[in-house]
């Protein structure tokens, strides 16, 4: 699909994305390059970054992937300086990495629950701290009056409440709470902007054929989001439209 967008407007910005090497990550990864970003990925699977690697360089876009975890806070900056090592400045987290299963209440252990919310919320909460120190106004690379983007990528799970995703609501809600605060605090002190995107079903994601496979039935107009609707919504917030009106 043809983008809405002028293919140069991330030109000369540096994005870090979590999770950025499979599913909605990944094509907000090749959307922020097709339009003009150095892109980092990190994730757990190496086999999966290296192949996500390879065709964003085969796209002409400067990329460089890293494995790590975000549950381990020494991976997070390691990720996040060898990205600034490599690129010479951050501008923009994205926080897509997430982990998710279907279990009830009744069967998920307390170990099940901390899991995801280890990955989700506190992996979110740990990259956003080790990429303060670049994403802030002034920091390395970067104007004394212009901060960094943070995109947070939550759900719409717990807007209400979903069978069998007691973790991943709680891990969701909290990932929202995050993005408000940290847009509050860092806003405020850094300059840098902090939103979220809460993605419904989407065609072709680990989520969707986990989760929602019958979804299409019940939602209005029997239209299910494609990543690539993520992606646009995901490159207008981290650029200079959204600089101006988020
Ligand atoms: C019950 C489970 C389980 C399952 C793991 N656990 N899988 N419990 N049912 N299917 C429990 C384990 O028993 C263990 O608790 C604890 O969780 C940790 O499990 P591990 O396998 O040791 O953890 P780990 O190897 O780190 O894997 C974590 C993971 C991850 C969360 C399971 O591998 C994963 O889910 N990967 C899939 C990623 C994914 O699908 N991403 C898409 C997200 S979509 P005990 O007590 O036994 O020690 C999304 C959008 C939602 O988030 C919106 C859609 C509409």
């Amino acid at each position: 699909m043809e983008s809405p967008f002028k293919v140069d407007i991330l030109k000369g910005k540096v994005a870090l994305l979590t999770g950025g090497g499979s599913g909605i990550g990944f094509e907000i990864s090749t959307q922020f390059g097709n339009h003009g970003a150095s892109v980092a990925i990190m994730g757990r699977r190496k086999n999966v970054v290296d192949r996500a690697i390879s065709v964003l360089q085969s796209l002409g876009i400067p990329a460089v992937g890293f494995e790590g975890d975000v549950r381990k806070r020494e991976d997070a900056k390691r990720v996040v300086k060898e990205t600034v090592k490599h690129f010479g400045k951050l501008d923009i987290l994205v926080n897509a990495a997430a982990g998710n299963f279907l279990v009830s209440a009744e069967d998920l252990s307390s170990n099940g629950f901390k899991t995801v919310i280890d990955i989700d919320a506190v992996g979110t909460f740990t990259m956003c701290h080790e990429a303060l120190e670049y994403l802030k106004k002034g920091g390395p690379g970067r104007s004394s009056s212009t901060g960094g983007f943070i995109l947070n990528i939550s759900a719409t799970l717990h807007y209400t409440a979903s069978w069998y995703q007691i973790h991943v609501s709680a891990a969701k809600a909290a990932v929202d709470a995050l993005t408000r605060n940290l847009a509050l605090e860092w806003g405020t002190d850094y300059d840098i902007r902090v939103n979220g995107i809460a993605p419904g079903p989407i065609e072709d994601t680990a989520g969707m054929s986990k989760l929602a496979p019958h979804a299409r039935e019940w939602l209005p107009l029997h239209f299910i989001g494609e990543k690539w609707d993520i992606a646009m919504a995901a490159l207008y917030l981290a650029s200079y439209a959204g600089q101006l009106f988020c």
